[in-house]
């Protein structure tokens, strides 16, 4: 089980709290497809990645980026049963969309460096440190149904 000091869950809380879905979201997925362009192949009904510019104004991909970060959410909501909360959604990215699980790690630090770079100094080395916790622990909880 995982153990989370007030600390921790005080920074995870805070973070969340100045997020802008939809400005973070598409910026985060936007930066893995083109710098891991092998995740592109997930999204092939997505419309035109064909470039960086492409991708980052492509709607879909935007609003996807918004999911996923409603998605994180539900961990945030459920800190202390986040396996159990993704449960569901570790057997879609499993079975049905068949996603490399090294590739949620890829997201996931997509997404701390979007957040760095908008919380600037704010963003300090313990929330660095509550925050890659939090993500890890979300990683694993998805790539739990993998066998
Ligand atoms: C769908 C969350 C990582 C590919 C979804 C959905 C959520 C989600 C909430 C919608 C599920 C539904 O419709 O019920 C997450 C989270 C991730 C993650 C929290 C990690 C932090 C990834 C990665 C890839 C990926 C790394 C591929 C490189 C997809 C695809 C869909 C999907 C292709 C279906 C999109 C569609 O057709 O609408 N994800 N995801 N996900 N995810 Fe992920």
């Amino acid at each position: 089980m995982v153990v989370w000091t007030d600390e921790e869950r005080a920074a995870i809380s805070d973070i969340f709290s100045k997020l802008d879905y939809d400005d973070v979201g598409p910026k985060c997925l936007s930066r893995c497809l083109i710098v891991y362009p092998w995740t592109q192949r997930y999204f092939g009904a997505f419309g035109n990645l064909y470039n960086a510019e492409a991708i980052m104004n492509n709607p879909l991909i935007a609003k996807h980026g918004t999911t996923v970060l409603r998605g994180l959410e539900r961990a945030l909501k459920n800190m202390d049963d986040i396996k159990n909360t993704y449960a569901e959604l570790s057997i879609l990215h499993s079975e049905k969309l068949r996603v490399d699980p090294d590739n949620f790690k890829l997201l996931s630090d997509c997404l701390t460096i979007v957040i760095a770079a908008k919380m600037g100094t704010a963003f300090t080395p313990e929330y660095q440190a509550s925050f890659q916790k939090f993500l890890s622990v979300v990683v694993s909880a998805l790539g739990r149904q993998y066998h």
